[in-house]
């Protein structure tokens, strides 16, 4: 059922941009178990914030791996190739801002052997740098693999909801793959490889509809960004025991690093 979901929710976001959605933020606290949420939470990210958030055209969201390259979603692409139909916001919190900065792909890179099941990652190349963003370093070792995480996006505030204007952030727990994968969460449908799950046992706080391809990070020793997790799938959004499923980017880091050189860094 929930592979089904995400396969669904993969062609979703590729073809249409009107079903994406916002972050969902409801505070665990209050969060209705049954039936919609109210928008509680998603607290609004300050401009400048995050200067690597990058908002894609097909209702994504990505961040930038290098002023040229925004990493996102397999499953916010459709193949790998040229293509200059997807563009790019970037600097930006609120979508409608006349300083945002736009760019237009030029070559989309999706992992090799993406089926659905895991390998949810994917670089778009832009068609020129862009200048003054930091960019966001990817975690190359399982050492942030764990602890507090930082997500955002301008996906859908409730499950089924519209998308954003306005970029939303909240800060969800590291789930286990063992309890992601245990029968009242997932149920062994887990990619544990590929995948690193994030959310409270109770739901409330999540990323839903239109956060795919966005990052999940956290600070390092040094107290700089890293990027430990790509926005991929779950069962609805922000659900008691269905936490957020990312692409654990640690593992891939050295076939991103790769990709990347290939595309020109
Ligand atoms: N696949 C969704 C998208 O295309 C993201 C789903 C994230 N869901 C979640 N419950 N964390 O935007």
């Amino acid at each position: 059922m929930v592979r089904w979901r995400r396969i669904l929710g993969g062609l979703a976001a590729a073809l249409t941009v009107a079903s994406m959605g916002t972050l969902v933020s409801a505070s665990p606290a209050s969060a209705e178990p049954d039936g919609p949420q109210k928008v509680v939470g998603g607290t609004r990210a300050t401009q400048g914030e995050f200067p690597f958030m990058v908002r894609l055209s097909m209702g994504c969201g990505g961040a930038l791996y290098s002023p040229t390259l925004v990493l996102t979603a397999a499953h916010c692409v459709n193949r790998t190739g040229a293509t200059t139909s997807i563009t790019a916001t970037i600097g930006v919190v609120d979508l409608n801002s006349t300083s945002k900065v736009t760019r237009r792909s030029n070559y989309v890179y999706r992992a090799p052997g993406y089926n659905g099941n895991g390998k949810d990652w994917a670089l778009i190349r832009l068609s020129s740098p862009v200048t003054g963003f930091a960019t966001l370093p990817i975690a190359t070792t399982t050492a942030f693999d764990s602890g507090t995480f930082t997500i955002a996006g301008w996906g859908a505030a409730t499950e089924g909801g519209g998308q954003q204007r306005y970029l939303l952030k909240a800060t969800v727990p590291f789930v286990s793959d063992s309890t992601c994968n245990s029968s009242s969460m997932y149920n062994g449908q887990i990619v544990a490889t590929d995948e690193i799950c994030a959310g409270y046992t109770a739901g409330g706080v999540d990323t839903c509809q239109g956060d795919s391809g966005g990052p999940m990070f956290r600070r390092n020793a040094s107290n700089a960004w890293i990027q430990v997790g790509i926005v991929s799938w779950g069962d609805g959004c922000a659900r008691p025991n269905k936490p957020g499923v990312y692409t654990q980017v640690s593992y891939f880091s050295s076939a991103i690093a790769s990709a990347a050189a290939s595309l020109g860094g």
